[in-house]
């Protein structure tokens, strides 16, 4: 589990003594859940239901939601409830009917994109849309070197897995692969420097440079919203190269940051864009977003077909959320909760040399501490009082605080009460 990097994960073999109920389920999980699995915290938490920020465990007793991503909207929101069982009650089939929610969608979805990005192509996950976009940009270019941060992840297929050297030691990174070492207080000029002798090595050892593909928060490098512009620079590079640009909006998308999409930050237009988690607010359903010269030549040539990728379940789910955060502008509200969250840990960061340097974009926050055992100290302090976060980063010391998009100023109150009362207990003063 160490070269998981998730040490505040459950370990059996350090837990505390857990209730009844607890002992239960991890003894009926242990005997038919494959090994692959990690559960959060020290004493994991049963959850039955959710609305809102908050996760109500088998005692109706609630826990603030400041990790997930997935219900950007909200847990349980009406609008991808009602949307969803409408349409499962009418139609659910694939992309090869006929179909005109799909069309609303897409031209509702590319709105929000810059003008050139104008072609849609559906998936079920985040690590199907990688898996497809590095394929388009790979077919678009002839070459197969790719550019990824040295810590990133981008999901579960064979290939994107391939571009995830943050799944530890055990999981083989592809060949025909550079990594840029990201490091928080990096300069633009720095970054693309970087990304240059990553694009020299891949065309030393005959790849060449077919896409760059970074997450634009950096989430698992240990969230880095800066160098603000670093994307835009490392876009010339992997251009100059003749390297497509892959965004990887799976964590940043749908207004997290403060903006619909992380690139936006940057000032930078990609080739290819992957979407993910938020999309459908639990649904299963994601997407790349493309210039219509790369998907054409690809679609042209390969078929692709995703059975449920796209369905009219999915797309209706989809649908609400698009509406939701237009409507209640939350890249807006991210922004300014966000600032809530950052504002209130610095405070705090002058005080205690538990938390470190505060870095955050929207509804995106990474804390430093001085090593992982005080961030899963911090995060099982806070599992304890009932606020749920978690941590990241190289080294598992990065706190990382991600609520669904409709969290409030009360909410905030109640995350930095327990905050208090956690570093309190770590270092009584
Ligand atoms: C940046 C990034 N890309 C891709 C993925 C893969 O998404 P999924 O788990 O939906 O396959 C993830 C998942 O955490 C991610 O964080």
């Amino acid at each position: 589990m160490a070269q998981m990097h998730m040490a505040n994960a459950f370990d059996p073999e350090s837990a505390p003594e857990v209730p009844a109920r607890t002992a239960e389920l991890l003894t009926r999980r242990e005997a038919v859940l494959s090994a692959s699995y990690r559960l959060f915290y020290r004493e994991p938490v049963e959850v039955v239901r959710a609305e809102g920020a908050w996760l109500y465990d088998s005692a109706g007793r609630p826990h603030l939601d400041m990790y997930n991503n997935v219900p950007a909207i909200g847990h349980s929101h009406p609008a991808v409830t009602e949307a969803v069982t409408r349409q499962l009650g009418r139609l659910n089939t694939h992309t090869r009917y006929l179909t005109e929610g799909i069309l609303d969608y897409s031209e509702a979805l590319l709105e929000t994109f810059p003008a050139a990005l104008d072609q849609v192509t559906y998936a079920c996950s985040g690590s199907e849309a990688v898996d497809l976009a590095v394929r388009m940009a790979r077919f678009a270019t002839g070459r197969e070197g790719i550019i990824i941060s040295a810590h990133a992840y981008h999901g579960t297929t064979a290939l994107a897995a391939s571009l995830s050297p943050s799944l530890g030691v055990n999981n083989s990174v592809a060949e025909a692969v550079a990594t840029v070492d990201m490091r928080p207080g990096m300069d633009v000029e720095t970054l693309a420097a970087k990304v240059r002798s990553a694009a020299v090595d891949l065309e030393a050892r005959g790849h060449g440079v077919a896409a760059v593909i970074f997450d634009s928060i950096f989430s698992s490098d240990g969230v880095l919203p800066d160098p603000v512009g670093g994307l835009a620079a490392a876009a010339d590079v992997a251009r100059a190269f003749g390297g497509c640009v892959i965004a990887d909006e799976v964590q940043p998308g749908f207004g997290r940051t403060g903006t619909m999409w992380g690139f936006s930050r940057h000032g930078v237009e990609p080739d290819l864009v992957v979407l993910g988690k938020p999309m459908g607010n639990g649904m299963p359903i994601s997407a790349v977003v493309s210039r219509r010269e790369i998907s054409d030549a690809f679609g042209a040539s390969v078929r692709y077909f995703n059975t449920f990728g796209g369905s009219p379940v999915c797309i209706a789910a989809a649908q609400g959320v698009l509406d939701v955060i237009t409507a209640s502008l939350l890249p807006r509200h991210a922004e300014q909760l966000g600032q809530v969250l950052a504002d209130g840990l610095a405070v705090r960061a002058g005080h205690t040399a538990l938390l470190q340097d505060v870095r955050a974009a929207g509804l995106f926050v990474g804390v430093d501490t001085p090593g992982a055992d005080t961030a899963a100290a911090i995060v099982n302090g806070l599992r304890e009082r009932r606020v749920l976060i978690s941590a990241s980063g190289p080294g598992a010391d990065v706190l990382k605080i991600r609520p669904p998009l409709v969290f409030d100023e009360a909410e905030a109150e109640v995350f930095f009460a327990a905050l208090d009362d956690t570093l309190e207990d770590l270092e009584p003063s």
